[in-house]
């Protein structure tokens, strides 16, 4: 009877130490990371037809160095069911954590699974930021998307033709649209940004190049260009015209000077053509010369 009960204690002891070890601790745990938003991820334990929940508590540098190796339980994971954790706010400090799961069902509980190697923010995954470049009559603006307050946004914009003298604006606020420039009839311009971090001194890559094109294009000028162009030619041929009559009348009436020469008078329209056409040309190059200070 006595050895039964030995047995009987033994086999319960058993029993409850191989439950124990059916409650397996929770593997894969690892860290998706992405712009300062860190989350804590783990392999669901399956029991069958048993509702499993998890705990999770994490160990900074201080804790680790200064108060005897303690853990901190993260109250918004304390007995959860789902298999993610957002520790966004318990990483406050760009130092290494050590974090650590449990598996619990009723009293039952597994043992902890730490994550392998430590986690340190620097280390954050950082993307470029979502913007929209508009074109407002004459302004260049850009609009960031919000990524909360530890991000900054440094925005490259240039003139795309015919020069490329970046600017750049180091941007913190995007609560509204930003203004970057006063853009030049007809012109494209360009734009692209990269997210920057202080509180860990790293940046993303920048975003894809937006372009836009500001108001009044070289269409336009063109128009205006050749609609000035053929009102100068109709004044010249109109002097010209007055000109040879005035001589005519002139040659009759009092000095008998020979008649203008038709040739004289082509060679003075393409005088007049090839006078345009180097104004046209220096300006061009008046252009081209600013540009390139
Ligand atoms: C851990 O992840 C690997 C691959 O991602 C998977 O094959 C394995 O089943 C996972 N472990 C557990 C306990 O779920
Ligand atoms: C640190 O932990 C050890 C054992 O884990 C314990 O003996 C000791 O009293 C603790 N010290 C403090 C200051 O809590
Ligand atoms: C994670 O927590 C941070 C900080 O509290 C919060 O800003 C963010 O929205 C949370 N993300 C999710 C997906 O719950
Ligand atoms: C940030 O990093 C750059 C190099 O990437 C370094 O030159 C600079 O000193 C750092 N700034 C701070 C405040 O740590």
């Amino acid at each position: 009877m006595y050895l039964f009960n030995i047995y009987l204690f033994i086999y319960l002891f058993l029993g409850i130490l191989g439950e124990d070890a059916l409650l397996p601790s929770p593997q894969n745990i690892s860290i998706l990371s992405t712009n300062m938003r860190h989350f804590l991820t783990w392999s669901p334990v399956t029991i069958q037809g048993e509702t499993v929940r998890y705990s999770v508590e994490f160990q900074g540098e201080y804790e680790r160095e200064y108060a005897n190796e303690s853990w901190i339980p993260i109250c918004e994971c304390s007995l959860i069911t789902a298999t993610v954790c957002n520790i966004t706010e318990d990483i406050s400090a760009t130092v290494a954590y050590n974090l650590r799961v449990r598996a619990d069902i009723g009293a039952r509980r597994s043992q902890w699974g730490t994550l392998k190697g430590f986690f340190n923010r620097i280390t954050t995954s950082l993307t470029p930021p979502p913007m929209k470049v508009i074109a407002d009559g004459y302004h260049l603006l850009v609009e960031l998307k919000d990524m909360g307050p530890a991000f900054q946004f440094c925005v490259l914009y240039w003139k795309k033709e015919p020069y490329w003298l970046m600017q750049w604006k180091m941007v913190k606020d995007v609560s509204s649209t930003v203004h970057l420039d006063t853009m030049e009839a007809g012109h494209d311009y360009c734009v692209k940004a990269q997210t920057y971090v202080e509180t860990i001194n790293r940046s993303s890559s920048f975003s894809q190049t937006q372009c836009v094109r500001a108001q009044g294009g070289r269409s336009l000028w063109l128009v205006t260009a050749m609609m000035s162009s053929a009102g100068f030619a109709l004044a010249a041929l109109t002097l010209l015209f007055l000109a040879w009559k005035t001589s005519k009348i002139f040659q009759y009436s009092c000095c008998p000077i020979a008649v203008l020469p038709d040739t004289l008078v082509t060679s003075l329209l393409c005088f007049i053509f090839f006078r345009m056409m180097n104004i046209h040309r220096s300006m061009g190059q008046a252009k081209k010369a600013d540009t390139c200070i």
